[in-house]
């Protein structure tokens, strides 16, 4: 399956179906945290496996996720030393991961704020300096979605995203830049705009500077952003960014990576990540 594909079909599932996700699916999801462990950032990500087929009911009932979800009996949980650039490298790896899943026909969620974090943390026995910014159920999503599912999508109003002119700029950082203008990179640009973001809040902005190089900024929503500590839910959206943009690009025969140790136009009110170079 393509990338772009993937990525169109990726959405939160909140509801899952009984029948258990197979053994040799579980391996294979256990194979795609070996390589997908490492992101732009260079530091390493530590991701487990939680099945509930292997808890106790009062293990099971600390789990929850305030009723966000229903019927998921696995979940990936993920955690990264508390150092710079290790949350946007948890997103960068772990939505690989999502979008693998998505084309194995599962369902997953990103779990940012609506899950018992402690709970999961003792699970995964998390390190005194890991964090774990995030956790997704995966599973097969239910024939129809339960009404909390609905009214979930409705709150988050998950099926809006904003315009190109809104995200995407040329050098000067205010004209917006068309789909035109982007040529080979607009299916890159598109992927990001389609991603996932916690609160559907979409804080991704993106300048193509002079040299036709893409710059990567954060539009910081700070009671978002910093409402868990030293969790940084929009650096997660971010990390997704950066490999939703990476996976569209290769696709198009684009050779590139993110370097985030560039300098960058300071631009107001945004703030720098990292640069796409060729
Ligand atoms: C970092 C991050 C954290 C999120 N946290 C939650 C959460 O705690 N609870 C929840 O129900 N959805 C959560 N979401 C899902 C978003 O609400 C969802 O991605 C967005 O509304 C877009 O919908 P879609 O994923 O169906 O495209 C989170 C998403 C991201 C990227």
């Amino acid at each position: 399956m393509k990338a772009m594909e993937k990525i169109q079909r990726r959405r939160s599932v909140r509801s899952y179906d009984p029948r258990p996700v197979e053994p040799e699916i579980k391996e294979r999801l256990r194979q795609l945290f070996q390589e997908h462990n490492t992101g732009p950032f260079g530091t390493a990500v530590r991701f487990a496996l939680l099945d509930f087929e292997e808890l106790d009911p009062r293990e099971i009932k600390s789990l929850g996720t305030y009723g966000m979800v229903r019927g998921a009996r696995l979940y990936i949980l993920a955690a990264v030393k508390d150092v710079p650039g290790s949350q946007l490298d948890l997103g960068y790896c772990l939505e690989k991961i999502i979008l693998e899943a998505t084309a194995m026909g599962l369902g997953t969620c990103w779990l940012g704020g609506t899950f018992r974090r402690s709970s999961f943390a003792r699970q995964m026995g998390l390190a005194e300096d890991e964090l774990m910014p995030a956790v997704t159920p995966v599973g097969y999503p239910a024939e129809s979605a339960a009404l909390q599912d609905r009214v979930a999508r409705v709150g988050a109003r998950s099926t809006q995203r904003k315009p190109w002119s809104e995200l995407f700029f040329s050098a000067d950082g205010k004209t917006p830049l068309t789909e035109n203008e982007a040529g080979a990179y607009r299916d890159a640009l598109e992927a990001v705009r389609l991603g996932p973001s916690a609160k559907n809040r979409q804080p991704w902005r993106i300048v193509r500077d002079e040299k036709g190089r893409y710059h990567l900024y954060l539009k910081e929503d700070r009671i978002i952003n910093r409402a868990f500590g030293k969790i940084r839910l929009q650096h997660l959206d971010m990390g997704i960014a950066m490999a939703h943009f990476e996976l569209a690009a290769r696709e198009w025969g684009i050779e590139g990576r993110w370097e985030p140790r560039a300098a960058a136009v300071p631009l107001p009110g945004l703030e720098h990540i990292a640069l796409w170079e060729e």
